[in-house]
């Protein structure tokens, strides 16, 4: 059993301690709803940190109020369960009250990074995101922090933060876990109807297409436009966005600089299917 703390201050004595006699503390902060995505990161963890501390807090603020905050999965015990299989040492699970308790004032805002993809669809989200894992990073004080690729902005967003408030930890970024037929995992997942699911699994085959495509050096705006014109047709709702952009400052464009990956957001009825490619391009 993974045992669980539910305050600021019993973790922080708690990773003292440990990193006192000289450990490693790798960090994974999660919403819950485990699944293989979230505990590859908690063994990734505990392969390269002497201990893996989870965290477990479904973060009002990054949630619009059109969003799915009350509806977010949530199931505490079998991610417990979940966790010590992984070889978690500690689960730090607080109440909305430790982490915002009344009074909370403080923003921590990254320009530039949120300004393409995800950021003008989910207006704040990054905010609270990067709010919530300042908190988290300052709170446990780890030596390694891990955050997947499935988010890619978002990992971009925390390096960026880390960094810019001076916050001493290593930032890992992890690959994209994915089910047999490449559906990303993600929590949300298990909002689909088997219908949708089936029309799901045609993402990754058309996102793999794509970058043979633009490997291939073909025209990449000429590729994108004809993509976007193909979700409705195989039974995708609204599409957010396609685009080519390049890693280090995720804005879109047919040329980008460095390293680059096709980044996608298209809804199934009321989830919202984020994924990313990265793309050698020629
Ligand atoms: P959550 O969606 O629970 O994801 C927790 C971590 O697991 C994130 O770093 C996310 O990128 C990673 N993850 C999710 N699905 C993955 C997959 N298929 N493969 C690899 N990694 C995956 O992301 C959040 O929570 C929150 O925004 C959080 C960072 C905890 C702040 O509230």
């Amino acid at each position: 059993e993974t045992p669980v703390l539910r305050t600021v201050a019993e973790l922080r004595a708690q990773v003292a301690q440990w990193r006192g006699a000289g450990e490693t503390v790798g960090l994974v902060p999660t919403m819950g709803a485990l699944h293989e995505g979230h505990l590859t990161l908690v063994r990734r963890a505990k392969a390269e940190c002497r201990r893996a501390v989870a965290t477990l807090f479904v973060n009002p603020t990054q949630f619009a109020p059109t969003e799915d905050f009350d509806a977010y999965p949530r199931d505490e015990a079998k991610d417990r369960a979940l966790l010590a299989t992984a070889g978690c040492d500690l689960l730090f699970a607080p109440s909305v009250e430790a982490v915002y308790p009344p009074g909370f004032s403080t923003v921590v805002e990254v320009k530039g990074l949120t300004r393409h993809l995800d950021g003008p669809f989910r207006p704040g989200h990054f905010a609270g995101v990067a709010t919530v894992v300042s908190k988290l990073l300052l709170m446990a004080a780890p030596t390694h922090a891990y955050f997947g690729e499935k988010d890619f902005q978002q990992l971009q967003v925390i390096r960026r933060l880390a960094g810019d408030l001076d916050i001493p930890v290593r930032i890992v970024g992890v690959p994209t876990v994915r089910e047999a037929d490449k559906l990303a995992l993600s929590s949300r997942n298990r909002y689909m109807t088997p219908a949708q699911r089936e029309i799901a699994a045609r993402l990754p085959p058309l996102m793999q297409a794509l970058v043979t495509r633009l490997e291939g050096g073909a025209n990449v705006e000429a590729v994108l436009n004809e993509a976007r014109g193909q979700f409705p047709g195989l039974g995708f709702d609204r599409l957010d966005y396609l685009e080519l952009a390049d890693e280090a400052t995720l804005t879109p464009s047919p040329h980008p600089a460095g390293p680059a990956r096709l980044f996608v957001a298209v809804w199934l009825g009321r989830t919202r299917l984020i994924d990313n490619w990265p793309v050698r391009l020629p």
